[in-house]
């Protein structure tokens, strides 16, 4: 059975987590369908951006799938986690852009997913948390290093250690969401941003987002440095000729992103 329910809108799919009734939660045929997915789109250019969600308006993600989980040996959890890493590096190393849009709950390595993701969209109901530690682990996804990177240390902390959950307003101030949507439109909102970002040239939004990931952990001449390698990359394109060109023309560019 698949996992996933897959919609094409122009340059943008929308991957809807298709597990309603166990909160969307990431078994291992999911955590495989969605690497699958992540590769598909990583290795061609037609997607430009993803939106992933979770059907129904309870959860996002509801984290591990802790039925499967009961069963599993300690190899085994090692052996999902690994997965799991494997597949959010992944999604952040691909040219695609990822935006998570969160019609519920998120919790444990649901919320890691949407931290995995470049943006994050919230329902008003949406609630985020890493509530790992209230089950005796702590978040093996990379919650404390993608969340501390985003928020900073303390308000990351504050999250991680209380395993509190944080509603959409609050994870707006916090930063961990980019957007509130208005009630009933998250999607519409969540490919509003799609269609913004998929109308800029395709190597300059990827340089862009690879500069910025990849930069995080460099000190600042070293980054600088980065962004010059990540700039030489749009020097060179025809789509930087184009963009001057519909400038100087005063039209819509037209990108091939090359
Ligand atoms: N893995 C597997 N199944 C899950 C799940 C998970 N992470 N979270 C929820 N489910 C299942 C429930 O077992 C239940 O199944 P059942 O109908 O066979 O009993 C179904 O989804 C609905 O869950 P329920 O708790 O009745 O719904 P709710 O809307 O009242 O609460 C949650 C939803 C997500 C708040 C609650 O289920 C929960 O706390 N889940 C654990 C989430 C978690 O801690 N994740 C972190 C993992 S590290």
């Amino acid at each position: 059975m698949s996992q996933f329910k897959v919609e094409t809108h122009g340059a943008a799919e929308v991957w809807t987590i298709d597990g309603a009734s166990r909160r969307n939660a990431i078994s291992r045929a999911m955590l495989a369908e969605l690497q699958g997915h992540v590769a598909r789109v990583s290795s061609g250019r037609a997607v430009r951006v993803v939106v992933i969600t979770g059907d129904g308006d309870k959860a996002f993600c509801a984290g591990a799938d802790l039925k499967e989980r009961t069963g599993m040996t300690e190899p085994e959890v090692r052996a999902f986690l690994d997965g799991l890493r494997q597949t959010l590096r992944a999604l952040e190393a691909s040219d695609t852009v990822f935006i998570a849009a969160l019609n519920g709950l998120a919790l444990g390595g649901g919320t890691e997913l949407a931290l995995a993701c470049d943006l994050r969209v919230a329902a008003p109901a949406a609630e985020i948390g890493l509530t790992e530690v209230t089950l005796g682990i702590i978040p093996g996804g990379g919650g404390t290093q993608r969340l501390s990177r985003l928020i900073g240390p303390g308000r990351a902390k504050d999250l991680v250690l209380t395993g509190r959950r944080v509603g959409a307003a609050e994870a707006l101030t916090l930063g961990v969401v980019n957007r509130l949507a208005p009630e009933g439109r998250l999607l519409e909102t969540a490919l509003g941003l799609a269609q913004a970002i998929s109308q800029n040239a395709p190597l300059a939004v990827a340089a862009a987002k690879h500069a910025v990931d990849e930069g995080l952990d460099l000190p600042l001449d070293a980054g600088l440095k980065l962004e010059l390698q990540k700039y030489e990359i749009v020097l060179a394109s025809e789509d930087r000729k184009e963009g001057l060109a519909a400038f100087a023309e005063k039209r819509p560019p037209r990108y091939t992103g090359r």
